[in-house]
């Protein structure tokens, strides 16, 4: 034990270098289980040196919670599916945000009982005590607003995703003034508390924050969620490092700098791939599924459009070389990541080319569709991201769209009125045969039209995206060469 306190920061700096590694192995599909590893490590180092180098830990307490907190987390871990994870992980930050406001107040509560008791009893009892400075006041004020805000903002989150009554969306021109209102109250209470120590203005910043947490984020459309839940996970991280300086603890410091870091480097590059920016996703208003259709219901354009049976399309794409799988939101919807699985598998045993190309906003989440596909067994090789793919769409034979939409809508391209407009993509529209599985000419997430579907070569065949792959499936063994 007196060793573990002598080399206690010789073991964070493994730690965190762990950490490191961690955040590098979960980068990429071939390296993300040995990163999940590192991190299991990382985080027993952390916790074991910790508990070892606290001054009279309460031992009872800190296991009690521990083994509490494991035994929630293992049974949710091995119970949640795979499309409940976003609201999940909400769920998570908002307890990383309670954890630091409470932290911060135990901090605050402890110094001034301290300050109470008075230096002169402390010392007669052994007590080496030092008034909080004005730095930490100022680490406690900013880690305890910041958490307070992520407490609340996740958890309407987590009620959104999980479509919960009582997370409803607000708008309303008093929106934008009251968020500002109470933004700057809080402000003020937390550098009148920060300035003088005065503990009522400490409550005041503390309520003030939990409840702007919550209207922050109430007018953010549901379909915007994952970028927030991806924000809300930076602002965990810096609120955990804040506390972290408060505890002197560089384990802390490091690993809620690198939640804070990469939790923002996701959400840009999820607003870059929605060609949106942080600030309108924020503070534009309601997106996703509100958004109008190019054709309003009044002046519906009759477009003509293809479509064809499982049968054919089976039959096509058993004759031809080369076949690039493009999944969607629909293909999670439906999960039909198996039955697509199985589609591959059959195609290639005919000797045709089949390639996996992955939009990174595919989906609901991050990485929505990369999860699927190794859920379901997909080789790594199989699967590419868009900029690895597109230059191939000229030579190839056929495109399968599953579930798919906006990250295929060519209006991103073509179309500079298109909301859309400048919005990467994958370049499906350049493929020789393009074959679109969906339940009907229904938009997708951003409400827009696409053109896509209406093209010479486009082939559309209707129906649930699982039974339509298995009847493909069916279709191409009882055809084979
Ligand atoms: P979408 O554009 O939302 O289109 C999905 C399509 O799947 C729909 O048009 C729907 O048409 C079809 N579908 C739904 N259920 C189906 C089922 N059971 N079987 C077959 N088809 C089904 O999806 P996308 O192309 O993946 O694009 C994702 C969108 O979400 C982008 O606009 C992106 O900006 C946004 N977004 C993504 C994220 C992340 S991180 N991935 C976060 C926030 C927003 P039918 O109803 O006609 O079947």
């Amino acid at each position: 034990m007196e060793m573990i306190r002598e080399y206690a920061d010789w073991f964070y700096l493994i730690g965190a270098v762990l950490f490191i590694l961690t955040l590098r192995g979960l980068s990429g599909p071939k390296t993300a289980i040995q990163g999940n590893r590192y991190g299991m490590i990382a985080m027993a180092i952390a916790v074991l040196t910790t508990f070892f180098v606290a001054d009279n830990p309460v031992v009872w307490m800190i296991v009690g919670a521990m083994v509490a907190g494991a035994v929630v987390g293992i049974a949710r871990a091995r119970t949640v599916p795979m499309t409940q994870m976003p609201e999940t992980v909400a769920l998570m930050h908002s307890l990383v945000g309670l954890a630091a406001v409470l932290i911060a107040i135990a901090a605050i509560i402890h110094n001034n009982k301290l300050i109470e008791l008075g230096p002169d009893l402390l010392a007669a009892n052994g007590v080496n005590f030092h008034e909080m400075s004005r730095v930490h006041l100022f680490e406690l004020f900013v880690g305890c607003f910041v958490g307070a805000i992520t407490f609340t903002a996740s958890v309407f989150a987590y009620g959104k995703l999980a479509a919960k009554k009582w997370a409803k969306t607000i708008s309303g021109a008093w929106v934008k003034p009251v968020q500002a209102i109470i933004f700057i109250a809080m402000l003020v209470f937390g550098f009148m508390f920060f300035s003088t120590g005065n503990m009522t203005a400490f409550w005041a910043m503390t309520a003030l924050a939990l409840v702007f947490g919550w209207v922050w984020i109430a007018p953010v459309g549901g379909g915007d969620m994952p970028v927030v839940v991806s924000l809300l996970n930076s602002f965990s991280g810096w609120a955990a490092a804040g506390i972290g300086f408060t505890l002197e603890n560089n384990m802390l410091i490091v690993a809620g700098s690198l939640v804070g870091s990469s939790g923002a480097i996701l959400s840009y590059i999820m607003c870059k791939a929605m060609n949106r920016s942080i600030i309108n996703v924020l503070f534009g208003g309601a997106m996703g599924g509100t958004a109008a259709p190019t054709a309003g219901a009044g002046e519906q354009v009759q477009r003509n459009h293809r479509s064809g049976s499982a049968d054919d399309a089976g039959f096509l794409m058993s004759n031809a070389d080369s076949v690039v799988i493009v999944p969607g939101y629909g293909m999670a919807q439906g999960r039909a990541q198996n039955a697509v699985k199985e589609l591959a598998n059959i195609l290639k045993e005919q000797g045709v080319t089949v390639r996996f190309a992955i939009h990174p906003v595919a989906g609901r989440m991050p990485g929505h569709m990369n999860v699927l596909l190794a859920e379901a067994d997909v080789p790594y090789e199989d699967i590419l991201e868009m900029d690895e793919i597109n230059s191939d769409f000229p030579a190839t034979d056929v495109v399968l769209v599953i579930g798919a939409n906006d990250v295929v809508n060519p209006a991103a391209k073509d179309d500079p009125t298109s909301p859309i407009y400048g919005m990467p993509i994958l370049e499906a529209h350049k493929a020789r045969t393009i074959m679109v599985i969906k339940r009907s000419m229904a938009t997708g997430y951003a409400g827009l039209d696409n053109d896509l579907f209406y093209n010479d070569k486009t082939m559309m065949i209707f129906g649930d995206a699982k039974k339509v792959v298995e009847d493909m499936t069916k279709a191409i063994n009882g055809t084979g060469h």
